[in-house]
């Protein structure tokens, strides 16, 4: 089954083709990043415009690159919540319209689900149930997945998403936004122990996240040093931030899987692609004797085709939209 699947909840416009869930087409994707750059930050407005230009562009592409016919579209899918409403939007209308004009089923899903079904496109092997640690721009959850459509949240951050201080701690520094690169790429150099950040408990939850806490502890101690003529060693402080946030992500992930039972850890989202993130879960999972999946970088930051993989199990359980669909700022999962 080949499903024609889009993708623009943010910055990113992606238009793929996935047979069974599993096998990717073709994945097209247009970042809008450098549009964004000069603001330091997503312009919603901008976002939703840039997505109205390139979407037909990208869907026309896909289907020539896939090399197959319209025909050959069994079915399109969607992802229609959570993310930047305007842009969504786009995505959602764009979507119904092809849907009907090529008479096949439209099939939504959630962003996050898309982004753990990232795993299944590099993991051929990979099945529910497991654990995963879902770590984006503006989610950080960790959640039970117990089959591929049904998951239960156990914990969350209660502020910002890990992503997010990424980006504000970048921009703090004077690095480009999106800043999670960027600060990864720094912090190479850096050494981790230098600067001590926080690393905040929930009370009532010990899975719930906070990372407000360190973003302000980032800020605090640049214009302090700042206004006192004091040099910064940078790479260091990107290393110590990351250092934090990675104490804050992956100890509470094998909690939660010795707690579950789990022997399958996942990591998804665009802040799995940072290498220190990624060393960490590979030692610790090692170390505990828990098979861990992450997905190549490509497969990271958000795309189509993990839409159109979450799509297939999503028609497999019978999940379909109507012309009456519409798009969504949240949703739970
Ligand atoms: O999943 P994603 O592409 O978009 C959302 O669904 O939000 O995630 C984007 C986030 C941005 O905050 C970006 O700075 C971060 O992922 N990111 C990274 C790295 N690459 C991208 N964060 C840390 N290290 C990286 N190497």
């Amino acid at each position: 089954m080949k499903i024609l699947a889009f993708e623009s909840t943010c910055d990113e416009t992606a238009a793929a083709i996935v047979e069974d869930g599993r096998k990717i087409l073709t994945d097209q994707i247009f970042s809008q990043a450098d549009l964004h750059a000069v603001y330091g930050g997503v312009v919603p407005e901008i976002a939703s415009r840039c997505h109205v230009e390139s979407i037909s562009i990208l869907a026309q592409r896909a289907v020539e690159a896939a090399g197959i016919t319209k025909k050959e579209i069994d079915a399109i899918a969607v992802s229609y919540a959570p993310g930047l409403i305007g842009a969504v939007l786009v995505g959602v209308n764009f979507a119904k319209s092809a849907a009907l004009a090529l008479d096949v089923p439209l099939i939504p899903v959630h962003h996050i689900k898309g982004h753990i079904a990232a795993n299944y496109l590099a993991y051929p092997q990979l099945e529910p149930p497991f654990l995963c640690l879902a770590i984006s721009g503006g989610n950080t959850l960790l959640v039970d997945v117990r089959d591929y459509t049904d998951m239960k949240i156990l914990g969350a951050t209660r502020d910002d998403a890990a992503g997010e201080c990424f980006d504000k701690t970048a921009r703090v520094l004077g690095l480009p936004y999106p800043g999670g690169k960027p600060i990864d790429m720094l912090a190479q150099s850096g050494n981790d122990s230098k600067y001590t950040f926080p690393v905040a408990h929930v009370d009532g939850n010990p899975y719930d996240m906070s990372f407000s806490g360190l973003k302000t502890s980032v800020i605090n101690l640049v214009h302090n040093a700042e206004q006192k003529g004091e040099e910064i060693d940078r790479a260091s402080l990107a290393a110590s931030f990351t250092r934090a946030v990675s104490e804050s992500l992956v100890p509470r992930t094998m909690m939660a899987a010795k707690e579950l039972g789990y022997k399958k850890v996942v990591v998804a989202g665009g802040v799995a692609a940072n290498s220190r993130i990624r060393a960490d879960f590979k030692a610790e999972c090692e170390k505990n004797g828990y098979e861990l999946f992450i997905p190549p970088l490509k497969l990271c930051g958000d795309n189509g085709a993990m839409i159109a993989a979450q799509g297939y199990y999503e028609y497999l359980a019978g999940t379909r939209a109507g012309s009456d669909l519409n798009a969504y700022a949240t949703m739970e999962l």
